[in-house]
């Protein structure tokens, strides 16, 4: 009575194996090269091979030459010292598809006798799935700050949807980033779309500013309200001169205009030392002839 119950206890368990999502083997490292010899169902289904062409092999047979060296490394410095170890690793099937295997080798002593009891998961999807969803949030947060380089350096950003303490940790790294990968001078933020979920966040504007001042750019906030504005006056240091305008538009025509100024300015200031030049250049003919009259 007591064996039949075993005997059942044993089915029930291997039912319960044979029928778990996750790959199983077992080998046997006191016969020569470690070799399988258990696998569950799942693990046959997993590598299209038979029971037949496993039984008695070493698992290295699913692994192909893109296998990294420490990951092989790793798994045979665990096996040596007994101890249990956990990897992801690109493994190959039968027929010579890839996929990739969250594996867990754990040793075990039954009366004595070491083995060793794999287990695999197939997490081809669920990788594929975290990439695109990765993939996804990178194309979300660059719709959430398009930056724009509309002039020559000049870049604007339009916020829209909500801002919030990450994003616009984001933003500024982003912002930063990109006008020193441009070599942008004047850089617009445009609130007109945005909203606000902390009370008064406009000093964050001031992290801006200061960074951007510090990389010899500058920052101008456009689509605020006029009561904004004067919120952005009080709560900014009055001498940090960061600039509003209602709409893109006029701060970029302030931005043309200092672009014509600073090129004027250039402009007179090479123009003085030319006429100084000339001046020189009379007196030094001047002084020629009064040296040669000398003589
Ligand atoms: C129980 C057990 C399960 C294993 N399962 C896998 C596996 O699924 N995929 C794999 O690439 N290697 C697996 N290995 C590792 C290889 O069999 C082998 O130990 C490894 O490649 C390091 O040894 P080597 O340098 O002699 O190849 C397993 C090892 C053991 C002991």
């Amino acid at each position: 009575m007591k064996e039949l119950v075993q005997e059942i206890q044993v089915t029930l368990l291997e039912a319960m194996i044979d029928g778990s999502k996750v790959g199983a083997i077992v080998t046997d490292p006191s016969q020569e090269d470690n070799p399988i010899i258990y696998t569950n169902k799942t693990f046959i289904e997993m590598t299209v091979y038979t029971q037949e062409e496993v039984i008695g092999r070493n698992c290295r047979f699913l692994q192909g030459p893109a296998i990294a060296k420490k990951d092989i490394k790793k798994m045979k410095n665990a096996i040596a010292c007994e101890e249990k170890v956990m990897l992801i690793l690109q493994n190959y099937r039968k027929d010579s598809s890839s996929f990739w295997n969250r594996l867990a080798i754990e040793p075990v002593r039954i009366e004595g006798r070491l083995y060793f009891i794999g287990t695999q998961k197939d997490i081809t999807l669920e990788r594929s799935q975290q990439k695109t969803i990765m993939e996804n949030e990178y194309e979300i947060e660059k719709l959430m700050l398009p930056i724009l380089s509309v002039q020559e350096n000049v870049a604007t950003v339009a916020l829209v949807g909500t801002m919030n303490f990450q994003r616009f940790e984001t933003l500024k790294v982003k912002i930063c980033e990109y006008i020193q990968e441009h070599r942008i001078e004047h850089a617009i933020i445009d609130i007109t779309g945005l909203s606000w979920n902390e009370k008064s966040p406009l000093y964050w504007f001031r992290q801006i500013y200061d960074a951007l001042r510090v990389m010899g750019s500058k920052l101008y906030t456009t689509g605020i309200s006029p009561a904004a504005d004067q919120q952005f006056a009080n709560d900014l240091d009055r001498e940090s001169h960061l600039i509003t305008f209602s709409t893109i538009e006029k701060a970029l025509d302030f931005i043309t205009q200092k672009k014509l100024a600073k090129t004027n300015q250039l402009t007179e200031d090479w123009a003085v030392p030319k006429e100084k030049a000339q001046i020189l250049n009379n007196y030094s003919r001047q002084a020629v002839l009064l040296a040669a009259m000398e003589h």
